[in-house]
């Protein structure tokens, strides 16, 4: 008996500290792998309805289905690039039409080029600035007339260059630098109608980007691959790379109502990475 209260506690513990977002709707961006599949895995295991998207049509329906399954909700999903405007404008419209309403929009992006300033072309910043600035213009423009009727939660998820600019991420750290500053300026103009904006900026994530940087390390600094983990796990106090998952549940914190005082905040989640103290 004292063990099954024991039990009970410990299940009823785990559910008031889960995010109830049970009946929210959430657009989820760059959403086939990584970062922004975990963040919608996380979400949906909530009880928020998710709509994903990327620029893949083969891993987009099978994170819709990995989803899907893992959560036992119905996931939609869209195909386009985020670096092309027709697809941003089209893909906000088909989420609306297959959802309704959309409480929770949730940007997460494709990667910038990452090189010294006078190897990226204007046409690489051309792709990044459609990527990263001009579709959260975009999808922000579409999904504020229902959340200024019935309130909403904006996150963007961008990257520790916003805090700690690194060299040879000159596009990370300009437009998602951008992308805060903009998200601040919402936060302002929109907090009375029960809207927040708010970004991440993440640090160092076990994701398919992180296997192939360190790849390309261990190549061009002639180590193993192991080697370049290490490396790169040598700059997190934690020891450790963060789980996608875990940023999943900050996002899902951020949407759901606990979190309604936290507005126009950028947080970092880095194990400790990032040196800046603010
Ligand atoms: N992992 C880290 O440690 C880390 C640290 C700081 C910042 N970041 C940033 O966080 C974001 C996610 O990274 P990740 O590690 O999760 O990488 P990932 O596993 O490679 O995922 C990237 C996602 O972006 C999608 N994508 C790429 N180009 C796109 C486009 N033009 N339009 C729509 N979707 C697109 C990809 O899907 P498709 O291929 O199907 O289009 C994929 O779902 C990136 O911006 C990355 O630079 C990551």
């Amino acid at each position: 008996m004292i063990l099954l209260n024991r039990i009970t506690l410990y299940t009823l513990s785990i559910f008031t500290i889960m995010a109830d977002l049970r009946g929210k709707v959430a657009l989820v961006s760059a959403s086939s792998s990584g970062i922004g599949r975990s963040t919608a895995k996380v979400l949906a295991a909530n009880g928020c309805s998710v709509h994903i998207f990327s620029s893949n049509k083969d891993k987009i329906s099978k994170a819709a289905d990995y989803i899907g399954s893992s959560s036992g909700k119905k996931v939609n999903y869209s195909v386009g690039s985020l670096a092309v405007p027709s697809d941003v404008r089209r893909i906000m419209d088909e989420a609306k039409v297959k959802t309704g309403n959309i409480d929770c929009l949730i940007m997460n992006y494709g990667d910038p080029k990452v090189a010294p300033f006078l190897e990226i072309s204007e046409e690489d910043w051309d792709f990044s600035i459609n990527m990263i600035l001009r579709s959260t213009i975009t999808m922000v423009r579409g999904v504020l007339p229902y959340m200024l009727e019935h309130g909403g939660r904006v996150v963007f998820i961008t990257s520790m260059t916003t805090k700690q600019p690194l060299q040879n991420f000159s596009i990370s750290a300009s437009l998602r630098s951008a992308v805060v500053s903009l998200s601040k300026v919402l936060s302002m103009e929109y907090a009375s109608r029960g809207i927040t904006f708010n970004s991440i900026s993440q640090g160092y994530f076990q994701t398919p980007r992180l296997e192939s940087i360190a790849e390309k390390n261990s190549k061009s600094l002639g180590i193993t691959v192991d080697e370049a983990y290490q490396k790169i796990r040598n700059e997190i106090p934690a020891g450790r790379f963060g789980d996608p998952e875990e940023i999943g549940h900050l996002v899902s914190f951020l949407c759901s109502s606990d979190a309604a005082y936290i507005n126009g905040a950028n947080i970092q989640i880095d194990g400790g990475a990032i040196r800046f103290p603010f």
